[in-house]
């Protein structure tokens, strides 16, 4: 099968690193074919220029591809930490200019954009990893877990992929190494069941 990485952090050697490093790993080791963007490290543009918006406009060689990947990929995971309850700005950016109209969903005729939209992706699964440094219970009860709306619903959704997974580890910050380790296997665990080997 063919998989979408997406990487969302700007540090070298964080945890999420670690998360996305164990995702291709494991995905290579089960006979995947992995194609993988640290958005970060590639200087990913975040910004979607009006010219850019409607259906069937032309857009850059960069986004292009992006749009042909996702198009065409059988499985989608997306690894981040939790900045404000949503994706950093730069992975917005990529929502923004990459979950585009036409490529991951489109209205039906006559609907001018009012309406319900067809999920147009044909990857089967689609899995988040998530970090961050609230406890759990807090994290529903007082800020109602908004990164699961969004990915959950409002993204992959609406994209016709239904088959979703969401795993948010933590708390990094007081972490041991022992949690760290067990979170990778959990990681690594997580895509075999979504994604088992191939043949
Ligand atoms: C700009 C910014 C916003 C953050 N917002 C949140 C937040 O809303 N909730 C939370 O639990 N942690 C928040 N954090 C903490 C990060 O989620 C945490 O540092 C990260 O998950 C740790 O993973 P890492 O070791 O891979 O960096 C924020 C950190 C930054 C830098």
């Amino acid at each position: 099968m063919k998989i979408v990485v997406i990487l969302a952090h700007p540090k070298k050697g964080s945890f999420n690193h670690a998360i996305a490093n164990m995702v291709v790993e494991t995905l290579e080791g089960v006979g995947h074919e992995v194609i993988y963007h640290d958005l970060y490290e590639e200087s990913f543009d975040p910004i979607l220029r009006s010219a850019e918006i409607p259906k069937g406009a032309c857009v850059d060689d960069v986004i292009s591809n992006h749009c042909n990947e996702i198009a065409n990929a059988d499985g989608i995971i997306i690894v981040h930490p939790n900045w404000w309850g949503q994706p950093p700005a730069l992975l917005k950016g990529w929502i923004d200019r990459v979950i585009r109209p036409g490529v991951t969903y489109e209205f039906e005729e006559n609907d001018s954009g009012e309406g319900v939209p067809i999920g147009l992706l044909k990857a089967k699964a689609a899995i988040v990893f998530n970090t961050s440094n609230t406890y759990h219970e807090r994290e529903m009860n007082v800020f109602g877990d908004p990164l699961e709306t969004i990915w959950k619903n409002c993204i992959f959704g609406l994209c016709g992929v239904n088959n979703f997974y969401r795993k948010m580890y933590g708390v990094i910050v007081t972490s041991t190494i022992e949690e760290r380790k067990s979170w990778l296997d959990d990681v690594k665990e997580t895509v075999i069941r979504y994604f088992p080997k191939e043949g």
